[in-house]
């Protein structure tokens, strides 16, 4: 198993104890940390990360509001940068799951397992769900690029809903979703609130748009061609005349598409890398679509949710 030699992780429990505590989303628990509301699973990392974490100035972050479209980000940032080591019918990402090629760096640490990070040769593709005021300074410092995936929160809400329902032990009902509408409305939600997180990300990128790019889950469904060379592009990794010619980028929108991903065996039956809850490799995919809110909000709750995301970016510039 990689990272024989983990570092415990620092004791932060004291400080953690002392935070808001909040448990609607059951069995995650999340506490209120510098305004957002972190999974207490993620804090020890959060915590650890934010005073130990060495960037390098190569290092690529895939950043998101959790259930907008992380798997699949990652999968293509992946598939972009490194296309030219691996042939497309023998990629890492066959046999690997999205979130095993691309490392959620606050769990990693979490778990005690710093020094996989570290490990980890340049350039690293690394992710987390953080919002930007509580990632490590020296990304900033470092000018690392970023990556930031946002979606329609109502779509986010849907996706977060049943996401969670999967982790829910067999002798718990689901969260009633009208419980779980109240709680996302009020920002009381994994990361939450979303608004917040979202708008930090936007205005980063529009300070520093050579830095952060901001993209949306919708776009890409829309435009994948576009979306996948600006990708790469931005990354630093643009595809050749060439390779356009010859169908290369294609064929990395093919391998990060959803049937594509949700075809293989280990996205069927893997398990994801947290031993304590009963996550698999599918949890990741659902539907993969946009608007399956319709089927789960009525037109009046869409409406109060719309009308806060309205009033929460108003005067920003972005609309979702
Ligand atoms: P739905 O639950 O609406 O289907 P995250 O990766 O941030 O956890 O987001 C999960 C959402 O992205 C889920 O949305 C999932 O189905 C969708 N998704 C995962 N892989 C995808 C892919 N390759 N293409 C499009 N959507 C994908």
């Amino acid at each position: 198993k990689k990272g024989a030699d983990p570092r415990p992780p620092s004791n932060y429990t004291d400080l953690i104890s002392t935070l808001p505590l909040e448990e609607g989303w059951a069995p995650m628990r999340n506490r209120k940390y510098q305004g957002f509301w972190i999974p207490q699973r993620a804090l020890t990392g959060t915590l650890d990360m934010q005073q130990n974490f060495k960037a390098r100035p190569d290092d690529l972050w895939v950043l998101s509001y959790p259930k907008s479209g992380t798997t699949w980000l990652k999968a293509l940032a992946y598939a972009i940068m490194t296309r030219a080591q691996y042939p497309f019918h023998h990629h890492p990402l066959l046999r690997q799951n999205p979130h095993e090629c691309v490392p959620m760096v606050d769990r990693t640490y979490s778990r005690g397992q710093a020094p996989e990070i570290e490990a980890m040769p340049s350039p690293r593709i690394l992710n987390t769900h953080l919002p930007c005021s509580l990632l490590p300074h020296t990304i900033k410092s470092l000018d690392c690029k970023v990556i930031y995936v946002c979606r329609d929160p109502k779509d986010v809400l849907v996706s977060l809903w049943y996401f969670n329902n999967g982790l829910r032990l067999q002798s718990m009902e689901p969260i009633p979703f009208t419980k779980a509408f109240e709680m996302f409305c009020e920002g009381n939600c994994p990361y939450g609130p979303i608004w917040e997180h979202v708008l930090e990300y936007w205005e980063e990128s529009q300070r520093r748009p050579e830095k952060v790019l901001f993209l949306k889950y919708e776009e890409m469904l829309e435009e994948p061609l576009r979306i996948v060379k600006r990708l790469a592009e931005f990354m630093g990794y643009p595809f050749s005349p060439e390779e356009e010619k010859e169908g290369v980028v294609e064929e990395v929108i093919e391998l990060c598409s959803f049937d594509k991903l949700t075809s293989l065996e280990v996205n069927k039956t893997g398990k994801v890398l947290l031993p304590s809850i009963p996550l698999t490799n599918n949890s990741f995919f659902r539907k993969g679509g946009a608007g399956d809110w319709r089927n789960h909000m009525s037109s009046e709750m869409a409406r109060k949710l719309d009308r806060i995301t309205e009033q929460k970016l108003e005067g920003s510039g972005l609309t979702l």
